[in-house]
């Protein structure tokens, strides 16, 4: 299954969008909350309709950065968030875009890549980061029976990729889940050493 992105506007276009929670999700609204250096630079990788970017913003972030190689949803998000600057809006695959940022935000970006691009995407991670900055958010944490996205994983897995380079700073069942996903989510915080 080739997952470019042809395959998400796609799902995008027939609104087979059931990762789309249609606000912020609370794991990171609620890491939001907690940061009082409101002057980070944040980039939210595969943000789709981007509710955390738009709850970030309005909160006084105001360097937030989304990016995803698909028009629908940043077309969408221009028109619903008028005020958002649009040259923090990236229309970019991932893997090329170029950047340096203080936190980097996941929400179902990691769970819809092929596994194969596990190791790249922590090393694009890494390489995105400032020293010292940081990347938060959710993964799955139990695997599925269906093929195609999202794929899940366990800690021990995630742990390859990100150990070596990374601070595993917390990597734990996520307490705070949307209902659906209660049980189901580890939230994690990984630092990119100075
Ligand atoms: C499962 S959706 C999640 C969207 C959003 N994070 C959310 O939680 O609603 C995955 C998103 O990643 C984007 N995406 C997938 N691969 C990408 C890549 N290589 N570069 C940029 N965006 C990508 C897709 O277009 C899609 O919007």
């Amino acid at each position: 299954m080739q997952l470019d992105e042809a395959y998400w506007t796609n799902r995008y276009k027939e609104k087979s969008t059931g990762w789309d929670i249609g606000s912020p999700s609370e794991p990171l609204k609620q890491y939001l909350d907690q940061i009082f250096q409101k002057d980070l630079k944040i980039l939210i990788p595969g943000a789709g309709n981007a509710y955390e970017a738009a709850y970030a913003f309005r909160t006084g972030f105001k360097k937030v950065h989304i990016l995803d190689f698909s028009t629908v949803p940043l077309d969408q998000f221009k028109k619903s968030y008028p005020e958002f600057p649009t040259d923090q809006i990236f229309l970019e695959n991932f893997f090329e875009h170029q950047g340096k940022y203080d936190l980097i935000l996941e929400q179902t970006f990691f769970c819809a890549l092929n596994p194969e691009l596990r190791q790249s995407y922590a090393e694009k991670i890494f390489e995105l980061l400032h020293p010292g900055g940081k990347i938060a958010g959710v993964l799955f944490s139990r695997e599925f029976e269906h093929t195609g996205p999202p794929f899940g994983g366990t800690v021990e897995e995630y742990l390859t990729y990100f150990k070596p380079k990374f601070e595993i700073v917390s990597m734990e069942p996520c307490y705070n889940s949307i209902p659906p996903r209660l049980g189901n989510e580890l939230f994690f915080q990984l630092r990119k050493p100075k």
